[in-house]
């Protein structure tokens, strides 16, 4: 009897421990726009944010994740069809490389598409020029821009159908250190004195 109603409680247990963790799971999951976890430092064990890619950039040539080391990188995901969300993401961005001067000087910018189908290099050539003159803008194939969203853990999703539709997506901007490693993250609505501020503390910190 006893021992019944201790198999019972463990099954009972072991239940709500599954129920829980299919909970938590079903939370981490469902939202796209969850800040990006680990990564917080380089080789902490976690999973980490960023690794190689290969894409094409605006003037055609294609581009792999190590012809962008050597520098920090900060890097941002939209796409040029974007009512507002991107444009305000990279002027914040161009904005607060300005404000750092001869750091920001250093900091190579990239603008990577999640809408790979409209956002061709000529088209992509004519958006990131209103920008930032060094802007570099990204794109490729579905499946290589698949790569690179999972690589960053960006999400992203087609809204409607038609020529005018929209793309949801994650809009964090990231600042990848020299060696391709992810040092921190930006989430839209950051001013770009805030974000100026944080790359340079990042940037000179004796860890980075
Ligand atoms: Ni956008």
């Amino acid at each position: 009897m006893s021992g019944r109603k201790y198999q019972l409680g463990m099954v009972l247990t072991a239940a709500v421990a599954v129920v829980a963790a299919g909970i938590a799971a079903i939370m981490v999951l469902d939202d796209p726009r969850r800040p990006p976890q680990g990564g917080q430092a380089a080789g902490s064990g976690e999973a980490l944010i960023g690794g190689p890619f290969t894409l094409t950039d605006h003037t055609g040539a294609t581009r792999v994740a190590a012809d962008f080391e050597g520098r920090p990188m900060l890097v941002y995901f939209g796409y040029t069809y974007c009512p507002d969300v991107c444009p305000t993401g990279l002027q914040t961005l161009s904005d607060a490389l300005d404000r750092l001067g001869e750091v920001g000087e250093q900091i190579q910018p990239v603008f990577i598409t999640v809408d790979p189908e409209r956002d061709t290099p000529a088209v992509m050539a004519g958006y990131v020029q209103h920008f930032h003159p060094r802007l570099v803008g990204l794109t490729g194939t579905k499946a290589q821009i698949d790569q690179v969203t999972e690589a960053y853990r960006i999400y992203y999703a087609k809204q409607g159908e038609g020529e005018d539709y929209l793309v949801d997506h994650s809009t964090y901007t990231y600042l990848m250190g020299p060696d391709g490693e992810y040092l921190t993250h930006f989430s839209h609505g950051v001013t770009a004195d805030e974000m100026a501020e944080r790359i340079r503390q990042t940037l000179t910190s004796p860890t980075s």
